[in-house]
């Protein structure tokens, strides 16, 4: 079992925390002065009680009434300041934390997603920080004033009375052990109450991301269960994890009350035996109970502390993975003319690495060439086209483009030299202009127009009352299939790409919006290389040569009317049932 926080993770915190460095000595500093003072209130009882009572001196009374009120309300202004500095400094690293992370996740290579839940990697981000925040913020803060005040309490104990003390310490070391064992099983539990937490968040987020899917089911009954389920399986580890945390409490509470116990038996007999003042034993109490209560509150911190450590560790997990694929790696070519060869494939996806979707495949487009790929669902089109864009490596194989390994080039700069439209397009929830402009930001309003009207999308944008900035709603749901399929047309054609995939662009429209797509498209493919991945007769018509795929494997190539033309072939086939399909519609 890990105890304790990774050394190394330790060290990322601290890093982290670095660039907070001014406010955290300011507040320390404050902490020390608001914990000295606190120590010094008991001796000013202790004088108050010995020389002022005892000798009815009204004027020390008052003096004494004063200097306790000047020392609380420094004690107070201090505490108000640490707390402000301690957790100003925790919320902004967590922010880079945040950040940071989010950063790492858009860094990951495609194949980690896939074995990956958005709502558990949603909750990483909110909850697991939110865990860590509260830690960096509050508790070191607090950790520390409590562990300044259970120390000078000890040594003002030791001054105060030392034989008093002896019996003290006799509590303390069992206290520490058991502070110490505890520790590490709240952060094992801990770190599963996160992940229980990072599943009910997976769940909802499927539930909610599909809610369409989930209405036209009438399954919301079912998604209920679902989540319920979910939430049920967080509650019972959260509840292991709060009876440990409730037991452990109540042991470290008991062990303080008893201490005070012991110590006002033992101390009243002192003063019977008059060994020691009343104002002594009242001093000695104060600082018992300053200590008790530090450390009693520490034994609570200390479970958070190992709480956020389980939660870290899940946040550490992404914060320090390499992807296995990097984008900006690699170096860049020069100008590029988009010759594409494939030779020799072999490749599973990582997720399912004992199904191979390639066993040997080789494939070459030339610069300029159309080409279309055919062949039925799960024959590993849409592969070919990830290969390509290197959002996943082969496993043996190489790809080239320009007769360069790709595996050498650097993949952001490969992606950018790839333009794709896919059957369904997703844009993102802002403007149709940031729409249009999301592979070349700083595109002009003259070029974004000249892309929508290559597009055939300028008509029905200007429609808008609000034009190019009408907003998309969540996931382009306002605008019809082939609207948006025009916009994704745009974007492609504003990118200005050497490379055009475009896999089964027209196959989830109606007749009418495919005809403009097609004609949108027919204007976006001139002068590059194209991959058109389509079941569509209309749209093979126009590539150079026809590619039929089967089970991963080439089975039939050529120019569309030689293909057409061979009755025994595999495209003969797809082709007759494809135009007994058009011809139903
Ligand atoms: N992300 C993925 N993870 C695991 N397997 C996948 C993934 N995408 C596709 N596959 C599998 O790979 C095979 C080829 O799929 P794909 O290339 O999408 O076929 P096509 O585009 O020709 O319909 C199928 O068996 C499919 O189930
Ligand atoms: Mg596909």
């Amino acid at each position: 079992m890990k105890k304790s926080i990774n050394p190394s993770e330790l060290k990322q915190l601290l890093a982290f925390a670095y660039p907070e460095r001014r406010l955290l000595i300011w507040g320390t500093l404050f902490l020390a002065l608001g914990s000295m003072v606190l120590l010094t209130f008991p001796q000013a009882v202790r004088i108050t009680i010995d020389q002022a009572v005892e000798t009815d001196n009204l004027a020390l009374i008052n003096k004494m009434g004063l200097v306790m009120l000047v020392i609380l309300t420094i004690q107070a202004i201090a505490m108000a300041l640490r707390y402000y500095l301690f957790t100003l400094a925790g919320e902004r690293t967590v922010k880079q934390i945040r950040h940071k992370l989010f950063d790492k996740l858009l860094e990951q290579e495609i194949g980690f997603f896939d074995g990956q839940k958005t709502g558990d990697l949603m909750s990483r981000i909110n909850s697991d920080s939110t865990v860590l925040q509260n830690t960096l913020s509050v508790n070191i803060s607090m950790i520390l004033r409590n562990l300044a005040s259970a120390v000078g309490g000890l040594v003002f104990l030791f001054i105060t009375s030392w034989k008093l003390s002896l019996w003290l310490i006799i509590i303390l070391p069992p206290a520490a052990l058991m502070a110490a064992r505890f520790g590490g099983k709240v952060r094992k539990i801990s770190k599963n109450v996160q992940h229980s937490l990072g599943a009910a968040s997976a769940v909802a987020d499927e539930s909610l991301s599909n809610i369409r899917t989930v209405r036209s089911f009438a399954a919301e009954d079912v998604e209920s269960s679902r989540f319920l389920g979910a939430l049920d399986t967080a509650l019972e580890i959260a509840r292991n994890k709060i009876g440990l945390i409730a037991r452990f409490t109540g042991v470290i509470t008991l062990l303080g009350s008893m201490a005070i116990v012991l110590i006002l038996w033992l101390g009243a007999r002192m003063v019977i035996h008059n060994e020691i003042t009343i104002g002594t034993l009242s001093a000695f109490i104060l600082y018992t109970m300053t200590v008790a209560i530090s450390v009693s509150t520490l034994g609570g911190l200390w479970t958070d502390f190992m709480n956020a450590t389980g939660a870290s560790s899940r946040i550490f997990h992404i914060l320090n993975r390499t992807p296995l694929i990097s984008n900006e790696k690699g170096r860049t070519l020069e100008s590029l003319k988009g010759k594409i060869t494939l030779r020799n494939i072999q490749f599973s996806y990582p997720t399912r690495p004992d199904y191979r979707v390639f066993e040997n495949l080789s494939l070459c487009i030339e610069e300029g060439e159309a080409i279309a790929l055919v062949g039925k669902s799960g024959s590993g089109k849409s592969t070919i086209a990830a290969l390509i864009q290197r959002l996943y490596d082969p496993d043996s194989g190489e790809i080239c483009i320009d007769g360069a390994d790709i595996a050498d080039l650097s993949a952001g700069w490969l992606r950018r030299q790839i333009g794709t439209v896919s059957q369904e397009p997703i844009l993102m929830s802002t403007s149709i202009r940031e729409n249009i402009s999301y592979g070349k930001p700083d595109a002009s309003d003259a070029e974004i127009k000249r892309a929508a009207e290559f597009a055939f999308a300028a008509d029905f944008i200007g429609g808008f009352p609000r034009k190019y900035e009408t907003l998309v709603g969540e996931r382009g749901i306002q605008l019809s299939g082939g609207q948006k399929q025009r916009i994704a047309i745009a974007r492609a054609m504003l990118k200005d790409p050497q490379i055009l995939i475009l896999d089964e662009a027209t196959s989830a429209l109606d007749a009418e919006s495919e005809e403009l797509v097609q004609r949108a498209l027919q204007n976006l493919m001139k002068g590059r290389t194209v991959l058109i991945i389509a079941h569509r007769l209309s749209t093979i018509k126009n590539t150079d040569r026809v590619i039929v795929l089967s089970n991963g494997e080439i089975v039939e190539e050529g120019p569309h009317h030689e293909l057409v033309n061979m009755p025994d072939g595999v495209y003969f086939q797809l082709v007759q049932k494809q135009v007994r399909g058009d011809g139903d519609r």
